[in-house]
């Protein structure tokens, strides 16, 4: 089985850290502008995520699009993606999302753009 075009990213230097003014509940999900960029940031049950906020196909805004498990679909068209690595589950998208990391430090939340 050939490999998924994933990204994959190395850890960040501390002060590549940003603070995000956002608080979510487990199933939500938020577009926010960190340094002019549009991040979606969701929240599963178990952890959070960071990914661009627009679907790879044909660009349509992935904010108001339903998560279901670990992966976010676009009801555009039908893709579906990984939201832990961005890659495309099922098409039409073919290229992933981009993925930033994201922690939680005593209830801040944290992304990281550069890598
Ligand atoms: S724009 Fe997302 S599947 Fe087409």
């Amino acid at each position: 089985m050939p490999a998924r075009p994933c990204e994959r990213h190395s850890v960040p230097d501390v002060a590549d850290w940003q603070r995000l003014e956002v608080a979510l509940a487990p199933g939500e999900k938020r577009v926010v502008l960190v340094d002019g960029r549009e991040i979606l940031v969701a929240r599963t049950s178990d952890r959070y995520f960071a990914l661009t906020s627009r679907c790879t196909h044909a660009a349509w805004p992935l904010a108001d699009e339903p998560i279901e498990g670990s992966q976010i679909v676009c009801t555009l068209h039908g893709a579906r993606f990984d939201l832990r690595d961005g890659c495309p589950v099922s098409g039409p998208a073919r290229k992933p999302l981009k993925t930033y990391p994201i922690e939680l430090r005593d209830g801040e939340l944290y992304v990281s753009l550069e890598r």
